[in-house]
């Protein structure tokens, strides 16, 4: 007798396991095995090896060749088309990921609006609400005598047969993939199965047909549904929606796009009427800024073709622990501790007894080394009481030796800073030429390009001497 086909499914990273076990071996996580059937399931390969049929011959093609149809679709949201490089690719699938309540069905509602406007025929499957709710949210966001075509379903068969009626849809909203389930896979709906077996209905649909679709996922921290990961690599493109909790803006940011470039962010704002744009991100990160108050630096950082300028703020306050305490908000506490540890052996700057706290305005997340200096400029400035001028932008990285290394787009990091009205910059010699000279003009002129951190430390401490010496 066939031994019936039982496997355990990791939830998070959808390996197969003979029997249960509280930790998953492959990713380490815990209590994320499931039992499911692999009755069609991804990796369990064709069922009956005997009715198994004789391959059929595609013609195959060159590289060159026409493309039909404007390949993309633009919905007009600025922010939104410049996350998925210029708008939606007909033909490809993109998943948007995030936290629940972070916005996604807000964002694609407004722009399933924007685009059946412009005479897209767009549908809008939900699988989370009620009809009435996402009509609810249209009104909420003003768009809700835009002929988006609505439907609460779950099942892919049911929703294939729906949208194959009439005109192909140029794009469907599919709002969650989690919930979609598709009778080819017999696990729960939201199973690694389930939700790998129903992506690929829908992403093959979309390559047959040449619509666009866009799958919503949820990133779960639980472990009983399946997380947006594990379609990651099957969609054509991913883009992650985040925020901070208690701020009220969100970044989409991509990670994953196979027709534009990554790292690419759109910062929206979030309304009462919905997300707005902010077409200018420097502004909101900046926007509570007070000057002459010790310990901001504003950190002139890039977001993959963006200039981003953001506040670093340091506290470096007496510490009455016998381990002082570091923490950071925004930034990577690894990194933190670099820092210090360059500037007390390399600059003579003591932490030791001190508590060090650091935060990134606005509740942005900084990845770049290119922080470091800002941040070590933020530090030396609260320590010493001394506040650093109002009107200059920091960038660098800060090699082991205490020596200031150069960072890519120094330029762009300028011109930014110039546009937002700042007239001085510290940052790296030897990033690039152009400083100064053509093109950066009157910041590149005001420059100061320490080699070593402990010449940005002694211009720091400088300045309490020279403002002595004016009292005087
Ligand atoms: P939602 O798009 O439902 O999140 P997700 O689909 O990612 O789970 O957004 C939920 C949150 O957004 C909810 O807390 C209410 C808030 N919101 C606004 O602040 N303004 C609005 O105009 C809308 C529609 C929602
Ligand atoms: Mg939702």
């Amino acid at each position: 007798m066939a031994k019936s086909r039982v496997q355990f499914i990791c939830q998070n990273c959808g390996s197969a396991h003979q029997r249960w076990a509280g930790k998953c071996d492959a990713c380490g996580e815990w209590n994320t095995l499931v039992e499911e059937g692999t009755a069609g399931g991804i990796g369990s390969g064709p069922a009956n090896t005997r009715n198994a049929r004789k391959g059929r011959a595609v013609v195959l093609t060159s590289l060159s060749g026409d493309i039909e149809d404007a390949p993309r679709i633009v919905s007009g949201i600025g922010e939104l088309d410049r996350a998925t490089g210029g708008g939606f690719v007909r033909g490809s699938a993109l998943l948007v990921g995030g936290d629940p309540g972070i916005g996604k069905s807000t964002l694609l509602t407004q722009a399933a609006a924007a685009l059946a406007a412009k005479g897209h025929r767009i549908v809008y499957v939900s699988g989370e609400e009620a009809v009435a709710q996402i009509r609810l949210r249209a009104q909420r966001l003003g768009v809700a005598d835009t002929p988006v075509e609505l439907a609460a379903e779950t099942n892919v068969e049911d929703i294939l047969a729906t949208i194959a009626d009439g005109k192909r849809p140029d794009l469907v909203i599919l709002d969650s993939i989690q919930t979609l389930w598709t009778d080819m896979a017999d696990s729960a709906p939201g199973t690694v199965t389930q939700v790998r077996a129903a992506a690929q209905a829908m992403i093959r649909y979309a390559k047959s047909t040449g619509a666009a679709i866009v799958l919503v996922g949820h990133v779960t921290k639980e472990g009983q549904i399946a997380g947006p990961r594990v379609v990651e690599h099957m969609v054509d493109a991913v883009l992650y929606f985040e925020g901070e909790g208690g701020h009220h803006y969100r970044i989409l940011r991509t990670v994953k796009n196979r027709f534009g470039p990554t790292d690419e962010i759109g910062v929206f704002e979030m309304s009462d009427k919905g997300l707005r744009e902010v077409a200018n991100p420097s502004e909101l990160f900046l926007g509570e800024r007070h000057a002459k108050s010790p310990g901001a630096a504003v950190f002139a950082g890039m977001e993959g073709t963006r200039p981003v300028l953001v506040e670093i703020q340091a506290l470096v306050a007496p510490s009455s622990l016998g381990t002082p305490r570091r923490a950071v908000v925004g930034w990577d506490g690894a990194r933190l501790s670099m820092v210090l540890a360059v500037l007390e052996a390399h600059c003579g700057v003591r932490f030791g007894t001190h508590d060090v706290y650091l935060n990134v305005a606005g509740g942005y997340r900084i990845s770049e080394p290119a922080a470091d200096l800002a941040v070590a400029a933020a530090l030396v400035s609260s320590l010493t009481g001394l506040a650093l001028p109002a009107d200059c932008v920091y960038f660098g990285e800060i090699s082991l030796s205490g020596s200031v290394r150069p960072v890519a787009h120094a330029q762009q990091r300028l011109k930014e800073a110039e546009k937002l009205g700042f007239g001085s910059a510290v940052l790296p010699l030897g990033s690039e030429e152009l400083v100064g000279g053509n093109g950066a003009g009157g910041i590149g002129a005001n420059a100061f390009q320490p080699t070593e951190l402990a010449d940005l430390v002694a211009r720091i401490a400088g300045s309490r001497r020279s403002r002595a010496d004016e009292e005087e």
